[in-house]
């Protein structure tokens, strides 16, 4: 009988198609690109992989605006390639997720096509949210409210006859306008999306956005600058997230995952407060919600332990299991977070390409190194991002001309300065997130470094053959061995979900028990720290005289 709880501690991989492994030489990775690596996935150890948009899109972020929920774009292969992808992987017992965009389609999909060309009030506008303009000719937009990629969530259309017309809602770029959840057709669209690639035989979905998708429209007065959703009152009736009439959307979503065996399942990106996402892990919804909360925290033992005792608190209230992520292709990787000095404003720092403070990569990988395998220690499900296997840093410092992310392109001010001439500017306010999705480095040499036989459609680093899996591969100690093999010991060694603390006389010293003896220590930034008896069974770094130094992680047994 298929394993129905098999994802619960799971080792899922995050694959971003586009950057992962080019088959065909255009420089853009692709689906036959992730078939020609399974074994390199099946050496990790993995559950599964999750791949991030690979559908239709003219990239205006990502991928995540999709021109047709169920194909594969051009650029990146066949249906009949997935098909084949996906049963490549399964042979070797690795299970698929896709990504799920239910929030926003791209401007280019038919629908929003059909809607720009119906008048107001039709069938077709009512699967978005289009509103009349304010002001006398409807020229100012229905409310105050941001978007995430640019200053206004209101884009104003043109009529068939070139006149201005009404406005459509996105709460992320112009080119993603959102859905209206309300209405039943975009509901059972998605439902025939689910069953579309579950037929296909996908085991599971990251559901994006999850917690935008309903919205109070009736609120337009209501003024919103500010898109911070951990913000909002935590009581499920904010205006635009979080809404406590999100959950039907996923209950009903749920009936379709228990149609097949195994039941499908799915994890919610809900960008809210611990308690409140854990709602939409329920048994009777997704079943799990991405935890970014050490992914947010400073490298600091205190919060991690708090953290770890809460979350896995929260998971097992709800029925789910916890997860476990640090890095993800929206956020900076995390071997460069911990390799900067405490309280940097990543964003500042990304925009001075690297400039304004020194980073300590050397730290900044060990630290990394032993943070993972804490991860990989815990109880419930961990989420790896590509590359973070390698060791990657983020690349901090591509030339802005290269710069995809509408984080970048789209947050512009015009600012007087003084150089390189006295005047007004364009000034960029945030860099964005490509830093963290360059294409993978295969092999030490080649135009590319082995991710394609042409080039690459972000540019990689020349630092990247020290990182190349070819250069770590088989090497002892190499990160990517480190991840091979904790892996590894992690599937051989977890079986319940529990934890149990063990005291520690430094309180920078972390240390806990799974079971069969199994124990992980993490020293964060005490002194050098005696082990207790055991069999040591891997090490994130050297120990000293066989004591834990700081920022080093060990995994003992003990009998
Ligand atoms: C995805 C982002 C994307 C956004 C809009 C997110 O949460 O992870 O990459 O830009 O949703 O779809």
């Amino acid at each position: 009988m298929p394993d129905k709880d098999w994802w619960r501690q799971a080792a899922i991989y995050q694959i971003y198609p586009r950057s992962f492994k080019d088959a065909n030489g255009d420089g853009l990775g692709d689906i036959n690109g992730i078939t020609s690596k399974v074994e390199y996935l099946q050496s990790l150890s993995l559950d599964a992989v999750w791949l991030s948009p690979f559908y239709p899109s003219a990239l205006a972020d990502g991928g995540y605006d999709v021109d047709d929920y169920r194909n594969v774009d051009p650029n990146l292969g066949t249906l009949e390639d997935f098909d084949n992808m996906v049963k490549a992987l399964h042979k070797v017992g690795i299970r698929v997720f896709v990504d799920i965009v239910p929030n926003h389609s791209s401007n280019r999909h038919v629908w929003f096509q059909e809607a720009l060309a119906s008048p107001p009030g039709s069938k077709a506008r009512d699967r978005y949210i289009f509103r009349d303009g304010k002001g006398k000719n409807g020229e100012l937009p229905p409310s105050d409210w941001i978007s995430h990629f640019a200053p206004s969530a209101w884009t104003r259309t043109k009529n068939p006859d070139g006149t201005p017309g009404q406005w459509y809602l996105h709460l992320f770029a112009p080119e993603q306008p959102d859905f209206n959840w309300d209405n039943r057709e975009v509901q059972l669209d998605f439902l025939e999306t689910l069953r579309f690639w579950s037929d296909r035989g996908v085991d599971g979905f990251r559901v994006d956005v999850a917690h935008a998708l309903k919205k109070d429209m009736t609120r337009l007065n209501r003024s919103i600058k500010s898109l911070d959703s951990f913000k909002i009152v935590q009581d499920g009736t904010d205006t635009l997230f979080d809404r406590n009439d999100v959950h039907t959307i996923f209950r009903e979503w749920r009936k379709v995952f228990d149609e097949y065996d195994p039941p499908r399942v799915a994890v919610a990106e809900a960008y809210v407060r611990a308690p409140r996402r854990m709602l939409y892990a329920k048994p009777d919804e997704l079943g799990q919600a991405f935890n970014f909360d050490l992914l947010i925290a400073d490298y600091d033992a205190k919060l991690f332990k708090k953290i770890i005792t809460a979350n896995l608190k929260l998971a097992k209230s709800e029925g789910s299991s916890s997860t476990w992520v640090l890095d993800n292709h929206d956020q900076v990787r995390h071997a460069t977070k911990y390799g900067l000095p405490k309280g940097t404003n990543l964003k500042e720092w990304l925009l001075s390409d690297g400039a304004s403070v020194k980073l300590d990569r050397k730290l900044g990988l060990q630290r990394a190194r032993a943070a993972s395998m804490l991860l990989m220690a815990l109880p419930g499900c961990i989420y790896i991002y590509q590359g973070e296997e390698l060791g990657l840093f983020e690349v901090e410092d591509l030339p802005h001309s290269a710069l995809q992310d509408p984080h970048w392109t789209r947050n512009v001010e015009i600012k007087s300065v003084k150089t390189p001439v006295k005047g007004l500017a364009f000034i960029h306010t945030e860099k964005g997130r490509d830093g963290c999705r360059v294409p993978l480095p295969w092999g030490k040499n080649g135009q590319s470094f082995g991710f394609s036989a042409g080039g690459s459609h972000l540019p990689q680093p020349k630092w990247f053959a020290d990182f190349a899996v070819s250069v770590q591969s088989g090497v002892k100690n190499s990160t990517l061995e480190l991840y091979r093999k904790a892996l590894a010991l992690r599937k051989k060694y977890q079986s319940t979900e529990d934890l149990t603390w063990v005291k520690t006389v430094d309180p920078e010293v972390l240390h806990f028990a799974r079971e069969n003896g199994w124990h992980c220590i993490m020293n964060f930034s005490g002194k050098v720290y005696k082990l207790p008896v055991g069999k040591v069974l891997i090490a994130s770094g050297p120990l000293k005289d066989g004591k834990l130094p700081k920022d080093t992680c060990v995994w003992i047994k003990v009998d």
